[in-house]
């Protein structure tokens, strides 16, 4: 991250929020939105820009532990909430889901795969032991165009059994 103090000039109307556990305060116009603030004014281009119309994922952050399109949410709607981005789960080396997406195979492109590990997180957040059927919904809204889902489901399986074992 650039830095956590005001980023565009004062006299817009100012988003106090955290991001990545630092608190960030930065004149944001009305019709800013959080992917815009994250990338473009953060440099967290960990969160990828792609159909803009919350259709594919590839935007998706936690907003208070629940994921969310950065692109379809404003920045205003930020106001006291704590975000993070694929960049925060990896502040004291790589998150389990993480690692599990690197060693099998689910990493296949540095496109949907910070939205598709943010997804997994907060599934697994929620609910450690996932059924298939819960795992298939939780990245209903992270879409893969090319390579298929095949390294991304033996991921989640991965992460799901280690989580099992630290029980
Ligand atoms: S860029 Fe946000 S859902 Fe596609
Ligand atoms: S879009 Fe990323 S692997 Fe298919």
């Amino acid at each position: 991250m650039k830095n956590n103090s005001i980023t565009e000039p004062l006299g817009q109307p100012l988003l106090s929020c955290h991001i990545n556990g630092e608190p960030v305060t930065i004149g944001v116009s009305p019709a800013k939105r959080l992917l815009s603030v994250l990338r473009d004014d953060l440099q967290l281009t960990g969160t990828k820009r792609s159909c803009e119309i919350g259709r594919c994922g590839a935007c998706m952050v936690l907003m208070d532990g629940v994921p969310v399109n950065a692109c379809l949410t404003m920045a205003y709607q930020c106001t006291g909430k704590q975000i993070t981005t694929i960049e925060g789960l990896s502040q004291d080396g790589l998150h389990p889901v993480q690692q599990a997406f690197l060693e099998e195979g689910g990493y296949q492109c540095g496109y949907c795969t910070p939205g598709m590990i943010i997804s997994v997180k907060a599934l697994l957040d929620e609910n450690p032991d996932p059924t298939q059927e819960e795992v298939e919904e939780a990245l209903s809204g992270n879409l893969c165009r090319c390579t298929g889902y095949g390294g991304i489901v033996r991921a989640v399986q991965r992460a799901i059994e280690w989580g099992r074992g630290s029980q």
